[in-house]
């Protein structure tokens, strides 16, 4: 039986035209700045995004981390997130335990941030509280669903942070996601923001990466904590190679992830017992709530692992899939079929 992985979209692998870039790229050491992809790299991802300049890191993981490690002026001084953001709930606690940083949650709603509760968060300097330093965002936000902020209310946030002498970190894992299903340039996002960091290593196929991109000056010291979390990469020429034919060739195409999705969640609501809000259907994310089967989270991921079908647990009530290039139509009604035949009691 083949495998139907729906995992996530870290599962894709790097295309032919990758490949062949990798093989051919000029390499030199980026420790010294002289790897001629690199740098061609860094020069495409910083005129994406319209900011002065950006920065290869090993992971999405680390960008963020390095992010926050360069907004950062003292120990102890607030970060404002979302509770269900990757970065305080997925990162193994780095923004505290190595940035110093120490994150207070706001209220919000499927990973937007409500903009009272962050008003009403950043107190006055006053010696109870923790000094607000970074607002940090995350778009589109992988916990609700792949929900996407709109500009309006990404631009309403960004507002309320600057008329305050907040710093902005945008987490854009998935922003290319966001700013296709936006029908917007991602550069519209990134005006708003000091720094934000992509992954090169998802939905764009890459195999590993991801980028920082800010002011030239926030970037100088972002490769100073690079180094110093020891994510300073010698040839990381043949890296980044992937990374020209990520931003140059793989982004329009994620429509297609996000079609495929809503085919999917269509699909899942056929199947007695599964149900998805479609109108909450934005990008390539989708939670599947199962309740209506009776099953507990672990006990729906072990049926579909059965039929070939992986999911992610996201209990107690949903499980989370995921499209990719790897996971097109065919894959998709195949899918649906097997995860019918796994949990419909009614099926024939
Ligand atoms: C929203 C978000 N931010 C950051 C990351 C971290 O990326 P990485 O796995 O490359 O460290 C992920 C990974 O899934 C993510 O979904």
């Amino acid at each position: 039986m083949d495998i139907l992985n729906f995992r996530s979209d870290t599962q894709t692998l790097p295309t032919e035209e990758m490949l062949d870039a990798m093989r051919n790229a000029p390499l030199g050491d980026d420790v010294y700045g002289e790897d001629p992809t690199v740098c061609r790299l860094e020069e495409l991802a910083a005129e994406k995004m319209g900011m002065e300049a950006a920065l290869l890191v090993a992971s999405g993981t680390m960008g963020n981390l390095v992010s926050l490690m360069t907004h950062a002026r003292k120990l102890g001084e607030a970060v404002l997130v979302d509770p269900s953001a990757h970065i305080f709930c997925n990162e193994g606690g780095g923004l505290a335990g190595i940035a110093g940083f120490m994150p207070l949650s706001l209220a919000s709603n499927n990973g937007m941030i409500d903009p009272q509760s962050l008003e009403t968060a950043i107190k006055k300097p006053d010696i109870h509280y923790a000094t607000p330093r970074v607002l940090c965002l995350e778009n589109s936000n992988n916990r609700s669903g792949g929900r996407v902020t709109p500009l309006d209310l990404h631009k309403q946030l960004c507002g309320i942070a600057r008329k305050h002498g907040l710093a902005i970190h945008l987490d854009g894992a998935r922003i290319f996601n966001a700013a296709v299903a936006a029908q917007i340039p991602v550069s519209e996002y990134a005006a708003e923001v000091d720094s934000i960091q992509f992954c090169l290593s998802k939905g764009l196929s890459c195999p590993v990466g991801s980028m920082i991109a800010g002011s030239a000056e926030f970037i100088e010291q972002a490769r100073f904590h690079r180094k110093r979390v020891g994510g300073g990469m010698r040839q990381a020429g043949v890296i980044a190679a992937a990374g020209i034919v990520a931003l140059e060739k793989m982004i329009d195409r994620l429509a297609e992830d996000h079609d495929n999705a809503k085919l999917l969640a269509a699909g899942a609501n056929t199947i007695s017992g599964l149900s998805v809000n479609m109108d909450v259907v934005e990008t390539n994310i989708i939670n599947i709530n199962h309740t209506g089967t009776g099953l507990s989270t672990n006990e729906v991921v072990t049926k579909l692992a059965d039929v070939g079908v992986i999911v992610s647990p996201r209990a107690p009530v949903a499980i989370r899939m995921v499209t990719c290039r790897h996971t097109g139509k065919a894959e998709v009604e195949e899918a649906v079929s097997r995860m019918r035949d796994a949990l419909d009691k009614n099926a024939s």
